[in-house]
């Protein structure tokens, strides 16, 4: 099937439709208090996540909880994918840990706002990421606790019609991913919203003691996702 020919045409929603069929795994259940692990590297093995709401945003807050193997992702030749957001045209918005940093693209694969904030470990780091195209103040937030601001972007506005992806770069999402690329370690807890939330509603967030509005682009509680190749759904009690 040549998923390219519907891709610019077709919504998001219809589209994963396309990829629904062909896929072994699809889940009515929600991620609610489990963690995605992907026990190694690989260049086929990824999950989708169906966003509530399209990402046509302006500004958001995107969080997720992760842990890597650093005997893995700290090699030389590796750039792990931490979240991937990609159109037909662009990999709108992208998350790397790469060459020492943790980084993040907008519709781009060399202009990135770049961080030398601690790097992913075994254990499990709360990172989040904010971002606001009236000031193009962008911002990582690692435990709660924020990186200095930089200015990225400003005047931009991600664009709707694409998929969200876990483990892999989709750059080729019809082709190959590269395994140098792709995630190894535990995902949980991704949450998008489309606006930058406080300094404290952040801190509650790594503090599992949220007050804040209900993510509403990303929701790991409610939204339905699909799992492809070698990816465990852990269950509830190691959360
Ligand atoms: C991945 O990295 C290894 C080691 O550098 C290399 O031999 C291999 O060709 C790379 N694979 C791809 C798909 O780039």
């Amino acid at each position: 099937m040549n998923i390219s020919v519907y891709f610019c045409s077709m919504e998001s929603a219809d589209l994963l439709l396309l990829f629904l069929l062909p896929l072994a795994s699809v889940d009515t259940d929600t991620l609610s208090g489990k963690t995605l692990f992907f026990p190694q590297e690989s260049a086929n093995s990824f999950v989708m996540l169906i966003p509530l709401k399209p990402l046509s945003l302006d500004a958001f807050t995107l969080c997720m909880r992760l842990s890597v193997d650093p005997d893995v992702a700290n090699q030389a030749r590796r750039e792990t994918i931490l979240f991937a957001y990609r159109t037909q045209n662009a990999d709108e918005l992208n998350v790397w840990q790469e060459k020492g940093k943790i980084s993040f693209y907008l519709s781009s694969s060399g202009d990135a706002a770049s961080y030398s904030i601690p790097l992913l470990s075994v254990f499990r780091t709360n990172l989040c990421l904010t971002w606001e195209s009236s000031t193009g103040l962008a911002a990582f937030w690692v435990d709660g606790k924020r990186s200095t601001l930089q200015v990225y972007k400003q005047g931009h506005r991600v664009q709707s019609k694409g998929l969200v992806v876990l483990g892999q770069d989709p750059d080729s999402i019809v082709g190959e991913f590269d395994i140098n690329q792709s995630f190894v370690g535990e995902i949980t807890d991704v949450n998008m919203w489309d606006s930058v939330l406080t300094g404290r509603q952040i801190g509650q967030l790594s503090e599992n003691e949220w007050t804040g509005p209900t993510a509403n682009v990303l929701n790991w509680n409610t939204m339905q996702y699909v799992v492809k190749g070698n990816v465990i759904v852990v269950p509830q009690k190691y959360y």
